[in-house]
């Protein structure tokens, strides 16, 4: 009996959990025959992935520039294009909650198809923290960046970054505007 009951409530769990996420995209690569890095470029390319979360998280958005390309594009909504670290930087800063988040970017994939470009693919998962009316609340939102990346003097950085969003669980009142 209790056994059954809990896989009720396993069941029960992941049923509400695919709900919630009813509008994922599973990435679909047709091409399996990527070209690997070296592991100084992997761990370059996650390096800069990683100060991303940090530059967010932190509310330090100046690092950005250690993150994007001065022509960078993103496009982080669906719907919106965003060009140029300055024009990047504005829209981020309109995300940001007084909570504040946690960015973790894992499953890094790197493609490289150059001696300095990668097409680079990450799992996102973001957290973003309730304060005031909200405080104690959660909102978690899942997904994977598509970033294009180039080597310039030295570093890795992102030439363009496309968020394919799977969607989210817990409570979307903890970050305004979003619904
Ligand atoms: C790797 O990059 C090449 C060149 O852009 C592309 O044709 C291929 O589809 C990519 N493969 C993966 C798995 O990303
Ligand atoms: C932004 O990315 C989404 C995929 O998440 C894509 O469907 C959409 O066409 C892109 N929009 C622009 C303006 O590039
Ligand atoms: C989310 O939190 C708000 C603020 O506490 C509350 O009014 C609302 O009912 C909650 N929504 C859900 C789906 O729990």
């Amino acid at each position: 009996m209790a056994r059954l009951h809990s896989s009720l409530v396993v069941l029960l769990t992941l049923t509400f959990f695919e709900l919630r996420l009813a509008n994922s995209s599973p990435i679909a690569w047709t091409d399996w025959s990527p070209q690997s890095p070296s592991p100084e470029t992997y761990t370059s390319i996650q390096n800069t992935l990683s100060l991303f979360s940090i530059a967010y998280d932190t509310k330090q958005l100046s690092l950005l520039d250690q993150v994007f390309t001065p022509t960078a594009t993103t496009n982080f909504t669906g719907n919106a294009v965003q060009s140029g670290v300055p024009a990047i930087t504005d829209f981020l800063q309109s995300t940001i909650i007084p909570g504040g988040s946690q960015h973790a970017s894992s499953t890094v994939h790197v493609n490289q198809t150059g001696p300095a470009t990668a097409n680079v693919i990450s799992y996102l998962s973001a957290i973003f923290f309730g304060s005031a009316s909200t405080q104690g609340l959660a909102y978690q939102n899942f997904g994977y960046y598509e970033d294009q990346m180039v080597k310039q003097n030295g570093k890795w950085l992102v030439q363009n970054r496309v968020i394919h969003n799977y969607g989210g669980i817990g409570n979307i009142s903890v970050v305004p505007g979003a619904s």
